[in-house]
Protein backbone atom coordinates (compact mmCIF):
# COMPACT_ATOMS: atom_id res chain seq x y z
CA UNK A 1 0.00 0.00 0.00
CA UNK A 2 1.21 3.54 -1.04
CA UNK A 3 1.08 6.33 1.71
CA UNK A 4 -0.75 8.86 2.31
CA UNK A 5 -0.07 11.83 -0.18
CA UNK A 6 2.27 14.45 0.49
CA UNK A 7 1.59 17.83 -0.49
CA UNK A 8 1.22 17.95 -4.21
CA UNK A 9 3.21 20.61 -6.05
CA UNK A 10 2.27 23.20 -8.09
CA UNK A 11 1.91 23.71 -11.82
CA UNK A 12 5.98 24.94 -12.06
CA UNK A 13 6.77 21.39 -10.25
CA UNK A 14 4.94 19.75 -12.71
CA UNK A 15 7.06 20.15 -16.39
CA UNK A 16 8.34 23.14 -16.10
CA UNK A 17 11.94 23.14 -17.47
CA UNK A 18 12.43 26.60 -15.58
CA UNK A 19 12.22 24.69 -12.06
CA UNK A 20 14.41 21.67 -12.55
CA UNK A 21 17.62 22.64 -13.88
CA UNK A 22 19.96 22.56 -11.20
CA UNK A 23 21.51 25.96 -11.82
CA UNK A 24 18.86 28.10 -12.45
CA UNK A 25 15.75 28.48 -14.74
CA UNK A 26 15.77 27.68 -18.20
CA UNK A 27 15.76 30.39 -21.08
CA UNK A 28 17.29 32.91 -18.65
CA UNK A 29 15.49 35.52 -16.84
CA UNK A 30 14.48 35.55 -12.73
CA UNK A 31 11.54 33.22 -13.43
CA UNK A 32 9.15 32.64 -10.09
CA UNK A 33 11.00 29.44 -9.40
CA UNK A 34 14.13 31.92 -8.80
CA UNK A 35 12.80 33.22 -5.66
CA UNK A 36 12.04 29.29 -4.34
CA UNK A 37 14.60 28.24 -1.51
CA UNK A 38 17.23 25.25 -2.59
CA UNK A 39 19.19 23.74 0.06
CA UNK A 40 22.16 20.90 -0.81
CA UNK A 41 20.62 17.61 0.12
CA UNK A 42 22.12 14.08 -0.04
CA UNK A 43 20.40 11.52 -1.99
CA UNK A 44 20.69 7.96 -2.33
CA UNK A 45 19.06 6.53 -5.51
CA UNK A 46 19.78 2.89 -6.79
CA UNK A 47 23.13 2.64 -4.44
CA UNK A 48 24.44 6.22 -5.51
CA UNK A 49 24.64 8.80 -3.76
CA UNK A 50 24.37 12.66 -5.02
CA UNK A 51 24.26 15.78 -3.22
CA UNK A 52 21.54 18.00 -5.62
CA UNK A 53 20.47 21.74 -4.64
CA UNK A 54 16.85 21.01 -3.87
CA UNK A 55 14.19 23.02 -3.95
CA UNK A 56 11.38 22.62 -0.68
CA UNK A 57 8.74 21.38 -2.93
CA UNK A 58 10.53 19.47 -5.35
CA UNK A 59 8.65 16.51 -6.22
CA UNK A 60 10.25 13.06 -6.33
CA UNK A 61 9.05 12.25 -9.63
CA UNK A 62 11.07 15.25 -11.19
CA UNK A 63 14.20 15.03 -9.10
CA UNK A 64 14.49 11.67 -10.67
CA UNK A 65 13.22 12.29 -14.25
CA UNK A 66 14.34 15.53 -14.92
CA UNK A 67 18.12 15.60 -12.70
CA UNK A 68 19.17 12.46 -12.67
CA UNK A 69 17.91 11.25 -15.82
CA UNK A 70 16.40 8.34 -14.23
CA UNK A 71 13.19 8.19 -16.60
CA UNK A 72 11.82 4.72 -15.97
CA UNK A 73 8.78 6.48 -13.69
CA UNK A 74 6.52 7.88 -15.54
CA UNK A 75 4.32 10.21 -15.05
CA UNK A 76 0.46 10.43 -15.74
CA UNK A 77 -2.47 10.78 -13.37
CA UNK A 78 -0.16 13.34 -11.23
CA UNK A 79 -2.29 12.70 -8.45
CA UNK A 80 -1.60 9.63 -7.13
CA UNK A 81 -3.99 7.49 -8.93
CA UNK A 82 -2.59 5.70 -11.13
CA UNK A 83 0.80 3.92 -10.03
CA UNK A 84 2.78 4.88 -13.23
CA UNK A 85 5.13 7.06 -10.88
CA UNK A 86 5.81 4.14 -8.14
CA UNK A 87 9.27 3.84 -6.94
CA UNK A 88 10.38 3.03 -3.48
CA UNK A 89 11.91 5.03 -0.67
CA UNK A 90 12.86 3.11 2.28
CA UNK A 91 11.74 0.20 0.70
CA UNK A 92 8.09 0.93 0.33
CA UNK A 93 6.58 1.65 -2.72
CA UNK A 94 5.26 5.95 -3.26
CA UNK A 95 3.83 7.85 -5.80
CA UNK A 96 6.44 9.65 -6.28
CA UNK A 97 4.40 12.39 -8.43
CA UNK A 98 3.10 13.88 -5.26
CA UNK A 99 6.05 12.19 -2.91
CA UNK A 100 8.55 15.32 -1.60
CA UNK A 101 11.93 14.96 -2.50
CA UNK A 102 12.87 15.99 0.71
CA UNK A 103 10.73 13.08 2.66
CA UNK A 104 13.41 10.91 0.84
CA UNK A 105 16.19 12.15 2.30
CA UNK A 106 18.35 9.56 4.23
CA UNK A 107 16.33 6.57 3.12
CA UNK A 108 17.27 4.92 -0.18
CA UNK A 109 15.54 5.22 -3.31
CA UNK A 110 14.83 2.20 -6.05
CA UNK A 111 13.70 3.19 -9.22
CA UNK A 112 12.98 0.22 -11.57
CA UNK A 113 16.22 0.86 -13.60
CA UNK A 114 17.94 -0.52 -10.29
CA UNK A 115 15.75 -3.17 -10.04
CA UNK A 116 16.32 -4.42 -13.22
CA UNK A 117 20.19 -4.51 -12.49
CA UNK A 118 19.19 -6.74 -9.79
CA UNK A 119 19.84 -10.85 -10.57
CA UNK A 120 16.59 -11.16 -8.98
CA UNK A 121 14.68 -8.93 -12.23
CA UNK A 122 15.68 -11.75 -14.53
CA UNK A 123 12.97 -14.19 -13.45
CA UNK A 124 10.49 -11.23 -13.53
CA UNK A 125 10.93 -10.12 -16.64
CA UNK A 126 10.84 -14.04 -17.93
CA UNK A 127 7.50 -13.95 -16.02
CA UNK A 128 5.90 -10.83 -17.91
CA UNK A 129 7.50 -11.83 -21.54
CA UNK A 130 6.00 -15.53 -20.95
CA UNK A 131 2.68 -14.07 -20.33
CA UNK A 132 2.59 -11.09 -22.73
CA UNK A 133 1.36 -9.09 -19.75
CA UNK A 134 1.99 -5.57 -21.43
CA UNK A 135 1.51 -3.90 -24.28
CA UNK A 136 2.82 -0.08 -24.62
CA UNK A 137 4.72 -0.73 -21.30
CA UNK A 138 4.19 2.67 -19.98
CA UNK A 139 1.97 1.36 -16.55
CA UNK A 140 5.45 -1.25 -16.40
CA UNK A 141 7.68 0.24 -14.16
CA UNK A 142 4.93 1.04 -12.06
CA UNK A 143 3.55 -2.62 -11.51
CA UNK A 144 7.24 -3.97 -10.80
CA UNK A 145 8.00 -1.69 -8.33
CA UNK A 146 4.89 -2.10 -6.44
CA UNK A 147 5.43 -5.97 -6.96
CA UNK A 148 8.94 -6.26 -5.99
CA UNK A 149 8.65 -5.44 -2.06
CA UNK A 150 5.31 -7.85 -2.34
CA UNK A 151 7.20 -10.71 -3.74
CA UNK A 152 10.43 -10.22 -1.45
CA UNK A 153 8.24 -10.21 1.96
CA UNK A 154 5.99 -13.20 0.28
CA UNK A 155 3.14 -11.20 1.03
CA UNK A 156 0.86 -12.46 -1.96
CA UNK A 157 -0.84 -15.75 -1.22
CA UNK A 158 -3.90 -15.64 -2.83
CA UNK A 159 -4.95 -14.27 -6.52
CA UNK A 160 -7.58 -11.60 -4.43
CA UNK A 161 -4.30 -10.25 -2.16
CA UNK A 162 -3.04 -9.51 -5.86
CA UNK A 163 -5.79 -7.95 -6.93
CA UNK A 164 -6.18 -5.84 -4.14
CA UNK A 165 -2.57 -5.05 -3.88
CA UNK A 166 -2.65 -3.58 -7.17
CA UNK A 167 -5.63 -1.99 -7.35
CA UNK A 168 -3.69 1.58 -6.91
CA UNK A 169 -1.98 0.31 -10.51
CA UNK A 170 -3.76 1.35 -14.16
CA UNK A 171 -2.87 0.29 -17.68
CA UNK A 172 -5.08 1.46 -20.54
CA UNK A 173 -3.71 -0.89 -23.10
CA UNK A 174 -4.72 -4.81 -21.54
CA UNK A 175 -7.32 -6.05 -19.71
CA UNK A 176 -5.76 -6.94 -16.77
CA UNK A 177 -5.55 -10.69 -16.86
CA UNK A 178 -2.24 -11.17 -18.08
CA UNK A 179 -0.76 -8.95 -16.18
CA UNK A 180 -1.91 -10.40 -12.79
CA UNK A 181 -1.30 -13.74 -14.28
CA UNK A 182 2.21 -13.14 -14.58
CA UNK A 183 1.97 -11.88 -10.59
CA UNK A 184 0.28 -14.81 -9.76
CA UNK A 185 2.81 -16.95 -11.67
CA UNK A 186 5.73 -15.08 -9.95
CA UNK A 187 4.18 -15.41 -6.45
CA UNK A 188 3.32 -19.69 -6.79
CA UNK A 189 -0.49 -18.53 -6.63
CA UNK A 190 -2.38 -21.41 -8.37
CA UNK A 191 -4.20 -20.12 -11.49
S1 LIG B 1 1.51 9.75 -12.05
FE1 LIG B 1 1.78 9.38 -9.94
S2 LIG B 1 0.13 8.12 -9.40
FE2 LIG B 1 -0.27 8.62 -11.47
S1 LIG C 1 0.70 -1.86 -21.14
FE1 LIG C 1 0.19 0.15 -21.88
S2 LIG C 1 -0.50 1.19 -20.13
FE2 LIG C 1 -0.18 -0.82 -19.44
Amino acid sequence: MKPPAQTPGTGLDQGSGAFHCADGPVGGGPGPAASLARVEAPLTVNGTAHRLPLEDRALLLDVLRDRLRLTGAKRSCDVQVCGACTVLVGGEPVSSCCFLAHDAIGREVCTIEGYAAQESFAAVAEAFSRHNAFQCGYCAPGFLMTLKPLLERGALRSRADVEREFAGNLCRCTGYRAILDAICDLAGIAP
